[in-house]
């Protein structure tokens, strides 16, 4: 699995810490920045990482503003994307086994560090439990399709 890591300037020190994690799990990854806490717009950053798991260069992202909000609406305006933002480890394992979401949003300036480390073990090692569950996965499409141009 390669994961597609980007954060906006509040959510940069736990990317980098999220960075380590993943190392040391031997997991791949590509970072999309941003590379300090200068101010950024997250936008930008939700953007091109949320191209690359919709064109198949990453298959899962984790999405790090201050809150995690910002990034994961803005994530979720993305077709096909399904970003949960996350403050704890129920959460997390609920966002993969029922909503199959292939983006994991945190935020930098709330959640500590080694929470966000245990969120995101959680998340990686989540799989989905698809049946039931699928069926509301297609409905969300659907949204998606009824509101294309
Ligand atoms: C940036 O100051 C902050 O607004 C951003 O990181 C995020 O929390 C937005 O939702």
């Amino acid at each position: 699995m390669k994961i597609a890591l980007t954060s906006d300037h509040g959510g940069y020190k736990l990317k980098e810490t999220i960075k380590n994690l993943l190392k040391e799990l031997k997991i791949e990854f590509i970072d999309f920045g941003t590379d300090s806490e200068k101010s950024v717009d997250y936008p930008d950053f939700a953007l091109k990482a949320a191209e690359s798991i919709m064109n198949g260069e990453t298959d899962r992202g984790i999405f790090i503003c201050g809150t995690g909000i910002g990034i994961s609406i803005a994530a979720n305006k993305v077709p096909g994307i399904r970003a949960a933002l996350c403050y704890n480890i129920f959460a997390a394992e609920m966002s993969r086994r029922h909503n199959n979401a292939n983006v994991l949003a945190l935020g930098g300036r709330v959640t500590g560090d080694e929470l966000a480390k245990a969120i995101v073990k959680t998340w990686i090692e989540t799989t989905f439990d698809g049946e039931r569950h699928e069926k509301r996965i297609n409905k969300i499409s659907e949204i998606e399709k009824k509101f294309k141009k």
